[in-house]
């Protein structure tokens, strides 16, 4: 199975193609493209994502983006071959004028860029529809939509969230189950309990801020870069955690839930006692980060024992954190020596088209053409 994915749900413009053979049992993936188009430049003035601009930039990268990725994965049929190919019927642009009825920039490139391409050799697309900024999901919703109708393929939608949790497998890792999977992201701090394949029951998570959300909140306080995470991290390397300690919110409490909100404030008001010497934001990072991983890491040990689980799956953004990782590890080393972990490659932990695809191998939920014209977007979709 060929799978070309679509993922929009940020501020990366993210077009992947996988490669599926085996069983579904113990899958070989092969990536064949993975491109991404970082908007971060962008969105960094303003010291987050603004939505507007990640849809009006996903309008313009999105055909760019999906050559690329046809060129990489060397599904680009020469000339020769597009001149003589399909025609494009009335009704089809129609039905494509209706989809980007909302994006005209979109409709535009893809006309100019896209429509006459010969249909590549892929069996199913993959998209991202949830959850995420409405304007910016929409964009990968219509493009997949759109390119459904021309290349008469079906579509899989694909929860973001599952992405984060199947981008372990494309490395050759098998989840054993039940799992536990602690995603954290930007947008979302959740725990996961797994009993099998696209199964997911949500057992805890943050009652206010993400934890991704609590790095760049802080971040903004010690007047880091946009986003946080890296930049305190960064930091935190220099800074020792004893000096300015920080409360562990809701580490003793009798559920799974989590909330990072209290400690951003507790940083605001010790900023108010101090001076913002290059010294206290190393140690400001240095503690705020203690808490956060030492949160995470507790909840998901306790977790993971309560449900005995056999796999502890570690997704999202703020998997790139190194003390997170490492201090996940040696937890679940000491706690459960018999349970695997799997921790996804740094280089994807961030948004990425892959995991999307990785995720859509996984849903035998497709849908046709005609009946994927009326797919939306949805903003607060969520695992079940
Ligand atoms: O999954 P992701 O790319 O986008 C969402 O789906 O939200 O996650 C982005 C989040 C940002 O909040 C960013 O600050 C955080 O991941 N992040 C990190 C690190 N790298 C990225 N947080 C902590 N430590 C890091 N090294
Ligand atoms: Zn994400």
């Amino acid at each position: 199975m060929r799978i070309l994915a679509i993922e929009t749900s940020c501020d990366e413009t993210a077009i992947a193609v996988l490669d599926v053979t085996g069983s579904k049992k113990s899958p070989v993936f092969q990536p064949l493209a993975n491109i991404v188009s970082s908007q971060v430049a962008i969105h960094k003035k303003f010291g987050g994502v603004v939505p507007n601009l990640a849809k009006r930039e996903h309008q313009r990268n999105l055909a760019p983006v999906l050559l690329r990725a046809l060129d990489e994965a060397r599904l680009r049929k020469p000339k020769s071959q597009s001149a003589k190919s399909k025609q494009i019927s009335k009704s089809q642009i129609a039905k494509i004028e209706e989809i980007f009825s909302h994006e005209p920039e979109l409709l535009k490139n893809f006309k100019n860029k896209i429509l006459n391409l010969p249909t590549p050799d892929i069996d199913t697309i993959a998209v991202t529809h949830g959850p995420g900024l409405a304007p910016a999901l929409w964009t990968g919703v219509n493009f997949a939509k759109a390119l459904s109708v021309i290349w008469k393929k079906p579509l899989i939608p694909v929860n973001h969230l599952a992405g984060h949790i199947y981008v372990n497998m494309i490395r050759g890792k098998i989840i054993s189950f039940p799992a536990l999977a602690l995603i954290v992201s930007g947008g979302h701090t959740e725990l996961v309990l797994m009993k099998k394949h696209n199964n997911y029951q949500i057992v805890g998570e943050t009652r206010d801020d993400a934890a991704g959300e609590a790095f760049d909140k802080v971040a903004r306080l010690l007047k880091l870069g946009y986003p946080g995470g890296p930049e305190i991290s960064k930091r935190a390397k220099s800074g020792n955690a004893s000096k300015i300690p920080f409360p562990f919110p809701m580490i003793n409490s009798n559920d799974f839930d989590f909330s990072f909100s209290g400690l951003k404030t507790a940083v605001l008001y010790k900023l108010r006692e101090i001076k913002l010497t290059q010294e206290a934001i190393n140690n400001i990072s240095a503690s705020f980060q203690e808490s956060v991983v030492n949160v995470l890491v507790k909840k998901t040990i306790r977790a993971a024992k309560k449900y005995k689980v056999k796999t502890i799956i570690l997704g999202g953004g703020v998997a790139a954190n190194k003390n997170l990782r490492e201090f996940l590890s040696k937890e679940t080393a000491r706690e459960l020596p018999r349970t695997a972990l799997l921790l996804p490659e740094i280089k994807e932990t961030t948004d990425n088209a892959l995991m999307i695809a990785a995720a859509a191998y996984f849903l035998s939920k497709k849908i046709g053409p005609e009946r994927a014209r009326s797919l939306s977007a949805d903003p607060g979709l969520r695992l079940h």
